[in-house]
């Protein structure tokens, strides 16, 4: 399906200054914590940059094995991206779409992604691969795990950017119950270690203007995928 590219008017790089958002540090898991607003420091950085990969990588909505077409849009940057298709889902050195390499990850996206690590308790956290997820309202993401890199021993760092989202974060099961977690423009999910590879989702964005983005949320997840 054809993807409306962000329009100047809803990705505004000069509006205002994000209005003040408490920092905490919050846990929900032994090695999982919600960094409240840690990204917004670095956003005048991490916005013109994410437009740059994604005008050389375009977000694309991906089918599954199974057959169902994804309701969140995807693209990947790194030196290894996610991609799935009727045939499984697996990491790549090329985009499928256009046939290149997956660009460079953005020295700013790298810098976040290892200093919010350090700040859940995973220093030196060296990310090859970054997926970006793009939700517009009623878009979702089902209850799932990931378990396709090679380097457990390495968290997943989640950047939340734009519309609100609940966030679920499982146990070990798909059947598990799951904390219903509130994200916001900003804030950062980091889990790993004993919680890496905990199921977690999430419930379909609802409608809403954001100042900065627009009428979308925007995720990234890092990972050491090889
Ligand atoms: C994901 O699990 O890949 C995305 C999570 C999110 O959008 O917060
Ligand atoms: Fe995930």
């Amino acid at each position: 399906m054809p993807y409306k590219p962000m329009s100047p008017a809803t990705f505004d790089l000069f509006a205002d200054a994000e209005p003040e958002q408490e920092r905490r540090r919050e846990p929900i898991g032994e090695q999982s914590f919600v960094l409240r607003g840690f990204a917004l420091p670095w956003l005048d950085r991490l916005l013109p940059a994410l437009e740059t990969v994604l005008a050389d990588a375009p977000l694309r909505q991906m089918v599954t094995p199974g057959g169902f077409t994804m309701s969140a849009a995807m693209s990947s940057c790194g030196t290894w991206g996610w991609t799935t298709d009727r045939s499984g889902y697996r990491y790549t050195r090329h985009d499928p779409q256009t046939g290149r390499p997956w660009p460079a990850m953005p020295e700013v996206f790298f810098e976040l992604a290892q200093a919010a690590a350090r700040e859940a308790g995973f220093a030196g956290f060296v990310p090859d691969a970054c997926l970006i997820n793009r939700y517009v309202p009623g878009a979702k993401m089902s209850l799932h795990q990931d378990k396709d890199e090679a380097c457990l021993a390495a968290p997943i760092v989640s950047v939340s950017l734009g519309l609100p989202a609940m966030f679920l974060f499982g146990g070990f099961e798909r059947s598990d119950k799951s904390q219903r977690v509130p994200l916001l423009h900003g804030d950062i999910v980091v889990w790993g270690g004993v919680d890496r590879l905990r199921y977690h989702g999430v419930l379909p964005i609802k409608g809403g203007q954001h100042p900065r983005l627009g009428e979308q949320r925007i995720n990234f997840t890092f990972r050491t995928a090889k």
